[in-house]
């Protein structure tokens, strides 16, 4: 039998979201954090969305990881500390240890259910490998805890996660890794822009699972909170914003109606928006510029033949 660590690290409970979101619904134009989407329900309904024919992003990173494993070993080196961001199910990082041979496997992620149970069970399939469990919410602050093996680290953040963040907060998040990989480096997933008609088909799929995915954020709010938000009231909506290149993801009120909570409330008129998730599409050349901004000094970079997503390895 194996212990595996576990660290929570920072607010990730109940009670420490609570200011968080209400300054949110607070605002003039309301948002809710993309991290509230992924609940125990939202997270399996992101992994129904990955499944969809229309969203390209996971299958295409996938095929890359696997198509360039070789070269991607041959950059990063085989052996060392895998620090897995926004870990998930465990699957993306999975499909990299017979290339990588990690001798420690560190499992970060903002939901800890997801995570234990996803952990268990690789560590029985890959006993050999060091696993360790954290919980965080490093869109926050990325804090790697003294425990964790300090060489050869690699920081592996796949799906275009960095796309949830604008510019500073992706800058200053970059910045952290490349500290805290202690001259390692990271092998990071992203979506980069294309048509409109691609993107629109991924956010605003016919079968409707990012409409639930969306949808459901506000009955995640509502366990947070114990606001009243009714999902019937509001339907998904997606814009595509040129200017700033990025997919935007809101939830436009269809009635004039009030949300509560303890002592507080918010009006929202029929047509009004709550603003859920950025999706930055980076080029090559912002992506370069990003990590440079962030303090890495170089970067491998694959992509698929349609050049829809690159993977990159900088340090
Ligand atoms: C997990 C943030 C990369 O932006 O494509 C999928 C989330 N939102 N469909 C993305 C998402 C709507 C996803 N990321």
């Amino acid at each position: 039998m194996h212990h595996i660590d576990t660290y929570e690290v920072g607010a990730t409970s109940h009670q420490g979201f609570v200011p968080e979101i209400e300054t949110g619904l607070l605002a003039t134009t309301a948002s809710i954090s993309p991290k509230f989407l992924y609940d125990p329900l939202g997270s399996n309904l992101f992994a129904a969305i990955t499944l969809l024919p229309e969203y390209y992003p996971t299958k295409t990173e996938k095929d890359i990881l696997f198509e360039y494993q070789d070269q991607i070993a041959n950059a990063v080196g085989v052996g060392g500390t895998l620090i897995d961001l926004g870990a998930g199910n465990c699957q993306k990082a999975e499909s990299l240890f017979n290339a990588l041979k990690p001798t420690d496997y560190i499992a970060i992620d903002f939901s800890t259910e997801f995570l234990h149970e996803a952990i268990k069970n690789l560590q029985a399939q890959y006993p050999h490998i060091h696993m360790q469990a954290i919980g965080m919410d490093f869109s926050q602050e990325l804090v790697i805890p003294k425990a964790v093996n300090t060489s050869q680290r690699t920081f592996f953040y796949p799906g275009s996660s960095i796309g949830n963040f604008v510019g500073s907060q992706a800058l200053k998040l970059l910045s952290q890794i490349k500290e805290q990989a202690l001259g390692g480096g990271l092998l990071m997933g992203v979506d980069l822009m294309k048509e409109d008609s691609v993107l629109m088909a991924a956010y605003d799929d016919p079968l409707k699972l990012t409409a639930a995915f969306n949808l459901n954020i506000l009955r995640s709010v509502n366990a947070h909170l114990g606001c009243d938000f009714k999902v019937d009231q509001f339907r998904h909506v997606v814009k595509i914003n040129h200017a700033l290149n990025r997919v935007e993801l809101y939830l436009e009120a269809l009635e004039d109606l009030t949300v509560s909570w303890s002592g507080n409330s918010r009006t929202f008129k029929r047509g009004e928006l709550i603003h859920t998730e950025y999706s930055h599409k980076y080029t090559i050349a912002s992506i370069q510029e990003l990590l440079k901004n962030a303090g890495f000094t170089t970067s491998q970079i694959w992509t698929d033949p349609k050049n829809y997503f690159a993977v990159i390895y900088a340090r």
